[in-house]
């Protein structure tokens, strides 16, 4: 709007305004403006001054209204025992076990009755996989079990190698096919729990997402000039309403034996200290929502709980700390958010799937979500075995966002969207051993009206 048409409508309302006010009131349109005089007449009808918070408050609101925290994982302590281990991989079976039998209809048998069929016969079992192992032929096989038994598949089709080859340890699929002399499975098909196809909602949304990961503040290798420009960047979208950030905002401090010859900052209040001069120069008219990756001061096991609240003060308060992993709502759409430390595992086990590039990431990020379960190679890295398996993917999501990788990937599968975020930390002495080419500064930013992608590059 004209700005004296607006500071002559103001006086008319006998209405000052202040610096900060004005210059958001510029912005506006007529209606907005026409709106905003409605909504003080009827909230401060004794105004005499228009401040800011007067013209921010029901974009703050509105903002938390369509931000709503649909999953947060318990995380709750465990001891170990061996009770524990059996309670929580059974409560993983059953539950895949279901979303097999629901997605797909199919009749499935329990291994111990399979075992009282003759040899020929056609059979479905599910079962989660507990061994894959060459034959003695050369040829593949994979022992899988249930609660009533086990039993050996083996794969004599090559034209399944591929499915077979994404089929890990300790998932649950079904399969199919018939018995075998000996008792067990010529496998004719493998079927993954996978997703139905989304159809494409309704979004009550407006604004964008960027996604953002692994910063690494406090390690030297922190790109310090892309970060601050992505700041930069990020206060001046006016449409940008959300940041995720999927862990790693910190380096943390003994993460890794040695890593103390690695850090600028060694200790980890200082870490957040300086997270907190970034973040801090965001508008709060923005929301960051905050989950833990290896390097954040927290228990390493995953599920893992938000960042204790003793680092909060280093946070600005539109943060919002949950869970990894998480399954926020934003106006409708289902976000998944895990930090995606297993898919060092996928990469390592799944023949085919190295090296990581930005089209890897998706396929790996995809296997998960065809597997249901964030992080199915038990013993990998730290889990808790909890009551329940926190980490199946019962809901499906609208996105899917996970970081750890260092590497950019941004795809669809069945209509949900796969974004990995990358990093803003160059490359390691660990990631060079790794292999892997890191892609610092780059952002994936979902517009949330057309549920596209668009990448930024700092
Ligand atoms: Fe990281």
């Amino acid at each position: 709007m004209d700005e004296r048409e607006i500071v002559r409508i103001m006086l008319s309302h006998g209405l000052n305004l202040t610096p900060d006010a004005f210059d958001i009131i510029k912005g506006f349109s007529e209606d907005q403006f026409n709106e905003l005089l409605r909504r003080i007449s009827e909230k401060f009808p004794d105004a005499a001054v228009v401040t800011r918070e007067m013209v921010e408050p029901e974009e703050v609101e509105e903002l938390e209204e369509m931000l709503s925290v649909e999953f947060q994982a318990s995380a709750n302590p465990v001891d170990g025992t061996l009770e524990e281990f059996l309670r929580y991989m059974r409560d993983r079976f059953s539950r895949i076990q279901g979303l097999i039998l629901s997605r797909t209809g199919l009749k499935a048998m329990e291994i111990a009755a399979v075992k009282r069929m003759s040899p020929g016969e056609s059979v479905t079992v599910i079962g989660m996989v507990r061994e894959k192992k060459k034959t003695k032929q050369g040829g593949e096989m994979m022992l899988i079990e249930d609660i009533s038994g086990e039993i050996p598949c083996f794969l004599q089709n090559g034209a399944l190698k591929e499915r077979y080859d994404r089929v890990v340890r300790d998932s649950v699929v079904a399969v199919n096919g018939t018995i075998t002399k000996n008792g067990g499975i010529n496998v004719r098909n493998i079927i993954f729990p996978d997703v139905p196809q989304r159809d494409r909602k309704s979004i009550r949304a407006e604004g964008k997402i960027a996604f953002i990961s692994d910063i690494h503040i406090g390690s030297k290798y922190f790109n310090r000039k892309a970060f601050s420009s992505f700041i930069e960047w990020a206060s001046d979208q006016d449409d940008l309403k959300y940041i995720i950030l999927c862990g790693d905002l910190v380096d943390g401090v003994g993460v890794y034996p040695g890593q103390e010859t690695e850090l600028e900052v060694s200790n980890v209040w200082e870490q957040y200290k300086l997270a907190s001069e970034f973040l801090t120069h965001i508008s709060k008219r923005k929301k960051i929502v905050y989950i833990p990756g290896n390097h954040e001061p927290v228990r390493q096991s995953e599920p893992q709980p938000p960042v204790p609240d003793k680092y909060s003060m280093f946070l600005p308060e539109n943060s919002v700390k949950l869970s990894n992993p998480s399954i926020i709502g934003i106006g409708g759409v289902r976000i998944m958010i895990y930090h995606g430390r297993s898919l060092n595992s996928v990469f390592k086990y799944i023949p085919g799937m190295q090296p990581v590039s930005p089209s890897s990431v998706v396929k790996a990020m995809e296997t998960l979500l065809v597997l249901r379960h964030l992080a199915p190679i038990y013993g990998e890295h730290p889990i808790a075995p909890g009551d329940r398996d926190e980490l199946v993917i019962e809901e499906v999501p609208d996105v899917l966002c996970m970081g750890h990788i260092h590497v950019y990937g941004v795809g669809e599968y069945k209509g949900v969207k796969l974004i990995n975020p990358g990093t803003f930390q160059e490359e390691t002495p660990y990631i060079r051993k790794m292999g892997i080419e890191v892609t610092p500064g780059t952002v994936p930013v979902l517009d949330l009206k057309t549920m596209n992608i668009s990448i930024e590059r700092f």
